[in-house]
């Protein structure tokens, strides 16, 4: 077994996470760590609302037991030789500092955007582009470490990205205008969205989202080499909302393909996308990675968001364009606290520890 520790284990993704890794086959679950806020306390009272009295537990079924017993340990003096991986649920401003500091000695999954960005640093999704776990090498040799920052991507670019892998790789893709509807999770819980802002309403924008979904997606489909990551050449036009949903990121999408693409290829593609990272049966991994829908009433968050448990895409009204000749238009859903951040990010691992990256 490998040893784990999950920093951010009172947020939201830190939930999931630990709802990922309870009894995995692979990793344990050895320490939980966040701010000083929660240090030296057990989880259960870390949780513990000191105001309300309430349990700030928020992902879905309630944790095994022995959990709520483990003592909480300061992330900011976390010893990462300790384990042989680290997965963090942190923000971004937090993520800066911790990650590479534990990096040194010890290999990071982290869901942060903190890193994304950097050159040396891959992007995964597991199953989409598991060749760019080559940059880790290079990643290694530059920064000195004998661990690594494997970030994954923004909730937001997770589905949009498996959605359009299919299509880029059997048609290019050139243009893409999407709109999402963000469910409130997508938010976490400190930074947070109001219940009184949100409810009866669409709030029309997310601070810094549309920017990432651009830049995500054309490194998540580029091409790797030895020392970076060719973007995909592709204009990617995005507007981002959040909506009244608990859980699971909608959006509507329109891709513009280089070359043509009837329906029924393009759904087949789809289908078919994923067959051998599927027969890996690494596992968190989902059976189907990409479910299409001919009901145009899916996908739809209440219903479909838990399809394979949260791990699997789901299209649907996938139909021709009616403004451009070679456009596609569709509807993606993913679920933004698992494919879209800890169990994705749980995947990824154990994609990255198959090929022998965390050993
Ligand atoms: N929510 C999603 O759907 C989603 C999806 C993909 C990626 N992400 C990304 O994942 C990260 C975590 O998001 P979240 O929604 O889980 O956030 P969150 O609910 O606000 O949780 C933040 C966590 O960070 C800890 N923390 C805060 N300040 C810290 C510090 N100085 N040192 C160490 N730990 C500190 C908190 O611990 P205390 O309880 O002790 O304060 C808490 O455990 C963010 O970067 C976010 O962008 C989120």
């Amino acid at each position: 077994m490998f040893k784990a520790a999950i920093v951010g284990a009172t947020g939201i993704v830190g939930q999931q996470f630990i709802l990922a890794l309870q009894r995995h086959p692979w990793f344990n679950i050895t320490a939980l760590a966040a701010s000083q806020r929660s240090a030296h306390r057990t989880y259960g009272e870390a949780l513990r609302d000191p105001a309300s009295g309430a349990l700030r537990w928020y992902a879905g079924p309630l944790p095994d037991r022995a959990i709520f017993d483990m003592v909480v340990e300061d992330a900011e003096t976390l010893d990462a030789t300790r384990f042989d991986v680290i997965f963090t649920g942190v923000e971004s401003d937090v993520a800066k500092v911790l990650e590479p500091q534990y990096a040194k000695s010890c290999p990071v999954l982290s869901t942060a955007s903190a890193f994304r960005y950097e050159d040396d640093v891959p992007l995964l999704i597991p199953g989409v582009n598991d060749d760019h776990a080559r940059l880790i090498a290079h990643q290694r040799q530059q920064r000195g470490w004998k661990g690594f920052i494997a970030p994954n991507p923004n909730c937001t670019t997770v589905g949009l990205a498996i959605s359009l892998a299919p299509l880029a790789k059997a048609f290019g893709v050139e243009t893409v205008v999407m709109t999402s509807l963000q469910a409130v999770s997508g938010a976490g819980r400190q930074g947070g969205v109001l219940s009184l802002d949100i409810m009866d309403n669409v709030i029309p924008y997310i601070p810094k989202e549309e920017d990432k979904v651009r830049r995500e997606v054309c490194k998540i489909l580029g091409q790797a080499t030895p020392d970076g990551v060719r973007p995909l050449p592709a204009r990617i036009s995005a507007t981002c909302t959040r909506v009244p949903v608990m859980d699971g990121h909608t959006a509507s999408v329109l891709a513009v393909t280089t070359r043509p693409a009837e329906v029924a290829a393009a759904r087949e593609a789809m289908e078919r996308f994923g067959q051998e990272f599927v027969a890996l049966a690494l596992p968190s991994s989902p059976q189907h990675f990409i479910v299409v829908h001919d009901d145009p009433y899916h996908p739809q968050p209440r219903l479909d968001r838990d399809t394979e448990d949260g791990m699997a895409t789901v299209v649907g009204r996938l139909r021709r364009d009616t403004a451009f000749d070679q456009g596609l238009q569709y509807v993606v859903l993913s679920h933004n606290t698992k494919m879209g951040a800890a169990k994705g990010t749980v995947l990824a691992a154990e994609m990255l520890a198959h090929k022998g990256y965390i050993s």
